[in-house]
């Protein structure tokens, strides 16, 4: 399974690199937003920023909801880093970017996924990744792990190759389900990533043992 942070926070980016468990990092407008990150100049430098602090993937999203605007965009992110790879929401233009990025060899990412049959017509559409989102399905009380095992069941019967990403990742519950359905990919925050280090019986058992190894030296 691979980790992305999802994030356009450089530190807590650095901080997951330097882990050593992180494979990419996905970032969406709302998130550069939340750094202070705006003027269309300033996004793509700090999109080869992340490139440069991370050895993996990293998605960059389209702002255009038309086909051309789509194509023109994603044409320019992806010759700013070999690891950019063009986020694009599931939109009727966007599937018909996704088939053009697919068929012109450039990466892409479906997102803003709530459906199975979404994630069919992205994978039809050759995407790299599908991102359903599953916290925010959580909010409004509909079950998003039972999407990832429906996208995984569905993928799996026709050997799709698109990558399930499990997104919108809130707390180490998450990530573990979704390892245990087959999520190929999850991304959430630094904490759902250090979450998953924690346990009260570590720090007791690490507690006990050095007081041990002090008594006899
Ligand atoms: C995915 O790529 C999105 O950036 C993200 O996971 C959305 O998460 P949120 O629902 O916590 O905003």
């Amino acid at each position: 399974m691979k980790f992305f942070i999802d994030t356009a926070n450089l530190d807590q980016i650095r901080e997951a690199q330097d882990l050593g468990v992180l494979d990419g990092v996905t970032t969406n407008p709302s998130l550069m937003a939340k750094e202070g990150i705006t003027g269309r100049n300033n996004i793509l430098k700090h999109y080869v920023d992340i490139c440069n602090i991370v050895d993996g993937d990293v998605s960059a999203e389209v702002i255009a909801t038309d086909f051309k605007g789509m194509i023109k965009e994603g044409e320019e992110l992806a010759e700013l880093h070999p690891q950019i790879v063009v986020k694009v929401p599931m939109i009727k233009e966007g599937v018909k970017a996704i088939k053009y990025f697919t068929d012109h060899g450039i990466r892409t990412n479906c997102t803003l996924v709530f459906s199975a049959g979404q994630a069919l017509l992205a994978a039809k559409a050759g995407a790299t990744y599908v991102s359903p989102f599953i916290g925010r399905l959580d909010d409004i009380s509909t079950d998003g792990l039972e999407l990832i095992a429906d996208i995984r069941l569905i993928y799996d019967n026709y050997g799709f190759e698109t990558q399930i990403l499990a997104a919108s990742i809130r707390h180490t519950m998450h990530v573990i389900n979704c390892a245990k359905i087959g999520a190929d990919v999850m991304t959430g925050p630094l904490s759902s990533i250090e979450g998953l280090l924690k346990h009260p019986l570590t720090d007791s058992g690490l507690k006990q043992f050095l007081e041990d190894y002090k008594k006899g030296n």
